[in-house]
């Protein structure tokens, strides 16, 4: 008797780890088009493609991780307090992880391009100063929006195209700060919710907040340009003229695509470390570790001459914190 209960009893514990193993990590389902192997994977990679055969960011980027990289965001000198989560950043990353966000080459680029995304993101909603608690590096979404604007940044210049709601204040929300009215637009017509009327919503759902932050990191700023993400994953190749403008591929140049000449060819400023210093820590906290970020030239962008000189204020000024 005894022993038949311990068997089912056993049987049960074992299908039970099964279960729960096999649901940790989601098998891809395949189909080949044309040559081409292309899958998708659960809720995170659902579209068919090629890069959703390949881990998936939850697969190597779990909730404790976020934890660590943002420990200070939700203490009570934070500005942002509840507001963000892991859930918010992985739904917002499914929508583009078939275009490659995280999924690109090996388990290892994936985990790289995470970081360096929540670097930039890090550096722009930190409230970390010299002497914070934990160091100035933990403090990385303190913030969701600018706290005092000066101004409501509207550009009548694009008064047809993307004009100004009375009434509305088109200062800086998110996770890579949007400001302006037509970048508020931009953004909006990509995602498809009015901004325009309702930039405020960039504030009220993190979701949103992360989903235009990787539309931007995965849009080129003009025409014949890269993204950030081309320049980081190495799917861009320089021209003559940009190996002349020390433009390398690299975590570099995604700080030459977001901030130009805000940022680039200043030698090692302070804005410019500081943004280095946020994706090395992450490097470090995801196991990855800084060795792997490669030289001085690759890594930053002292040298290097702005895509676009002269930068319109797009993706503007220095951080929400003021
Ligand atoms: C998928 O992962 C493999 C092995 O790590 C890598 O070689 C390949 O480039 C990745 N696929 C894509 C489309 O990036
Ligand atoms: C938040 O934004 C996401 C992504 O755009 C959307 O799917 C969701 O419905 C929004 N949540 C709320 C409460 O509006
Ligand atoms: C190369 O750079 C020069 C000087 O900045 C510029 O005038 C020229 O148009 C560039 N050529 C291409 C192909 O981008």
């Amino acid at each position: 008797m005894e022993t038949k209960y311990l068997c089912v009893f056993l049987t049960i514990l074992v299908t039970l780890i099964f279960v729960v193993n096999s649901e940790e990590s989601v098998k891809p389902l395949v189909k080949v088009v044309k040559g081409k192997k292309l899958c998708t994977k659960g809720w995170e990679c659902k579209v068919w493609s090629v890069y959703c055969c390949n881990q998936t960011i939850s697969d190597y980027f779990q909730a404790y991780q976020f934890e660590n990289l943002f420990s200070k965001r939700n203490s009570p000198v934070a500005h942002a307090v509840g507001f963000w989560d892991y859930h918010s950043f992985i739904t917002a990353a499914a929508e583009y992880q078939h275009l490659g966000f995280g999924t690109t080459g090996p388990k290892h680029t994936g985990m790289k391009e995470v970081a360096a995304f929540l670097g930039h993101v890090g550096s722009k909603t930190s409230c970390g100063y010299g002497v914070a608690t934990g160091g100035p590096l933990a403090w990385g979404l303190c913030y969701n929006k600018e706290m005092s604007p000066s101004k409501l940044y509207c550009d009548d210049y694009y008064k047809y195209t993307f004009p100004c709601t009375p009434g509305v204040s088109y200062h800086g929300r998110g996770a890579l700060p949007i400001y302006w009215n037509y970048n508020y637009g931009e953004t909006g017509q990509a995602l498809k919710v009015n901004l325009l009327d309702h930039p405020e919503y960039i504030e009220q759902n993190a979701t949103l907040a992360f989903q235009a932050a990787i539309w931007r990191w995965m849009t080129p700023a003009k025409k014949h340009q890269p993204s950030a993400h081309d320049v980081f994953v190495g799917k861009w190749k320089p021209t003559k003229n940009d190996t002349l403008s020390k433009r390398v591929p690299g975590f570099g140049a995604t700080m030459n695509i977001l901030y130009g000449d805000q940022v680039c060819g200043q030698g090692d400023s302070e804005l410019m470390s500081n943004i280095v210093s946020h994706y090395l820590y992450y490097l470090d906290l995801m196991g990855v570790g800084r060795e792997e970020a490669g030289p001085h030239d690759v890594l930053t962008c002292a040298e290097q001459k702005p895509f676009h000189p002269t930068s319109d204020s797009s993706t503007s000024s220095s951080s929400s914190s003021s």
